[in-house]
């Protein structure tokens, strides 16, 4: 007897990213290995100003999830949920890096299992050499003038030098 067609996984990784740090590229390529297909999902908020536009975002993930053939990106507005559903995902993925993240993280999660209880979240626990890295300090750093050079990847890292360079 042929065995069940398995069902395909889906894995939805949303966030600010602006700019993507090499703790968002450390869970993207181990979160690639839990799904057969991963969509790192842009949050648009007009709300949360932003150095990068959506447009930038996409650009420069799209740049960097290059050697993942499993990875797509893409970006969303309104619910994370309508865009889980929308895409036909099985599950959510977030990175934790410290006990701090834990509240936020499980106040999204509950919140989302309220909104959609077949969508689980699953936790990654950050990388330990980028347990404290954030898009927000690295911001403040490069903004400050000081070196971002592996927290982030290249590209990312002249990106960010252009755009702070401009603002100074
Ligand atoms: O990188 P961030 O800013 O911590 O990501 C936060 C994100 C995008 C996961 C969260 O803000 C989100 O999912 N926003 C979409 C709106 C939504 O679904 N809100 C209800 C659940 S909190």
């Amino acid at each position: 007897m042929a065995a069940p067609p398995k069902s395909r996984i889906v894995a939805i990784y949303p966030g600010s990213f602006d700019p993507i740090t090499n703790g968002h590229l450390d869970l993207i390529a181990r979160g690639s290995k839990l799904a057969d297909q991963l969509i790192v999902a842009v949050l648009e908020n007009r709300r949360k100003q932003s150095l990068f536009s959506v447009q930038e975002r996409v650009d420069m993930l799209n740049e960097v999830v290059k050697p993942f053939d499993n990875v797509e990106v893409g970006h969303f507005h309104g619910l994370l949920v309508d865009y889980v559903a929308e895409r036909g995902a099985n599950f959510i993925i977030r990175g934790i890096r410290a006990i701090s993240d834990y509240e936020y993280e499980l106040q999204i999660a509950s919140m989302n299992r309220r909104l959609s209880p077949g969508v689980e979240t699953v936790f990654l626990m950050a990388a330990e050499a980028y347990s404290f890295v954030s898009s927000q300090l690295v911001k403040e750093v490069a903004s400050l003038g000081g070196n971002v050079s592996g927290l982030v990847p290249p590209i990312i890292e002249e990106h960010l030098k252009n755009r702070v360079s401009k603002r100074n």
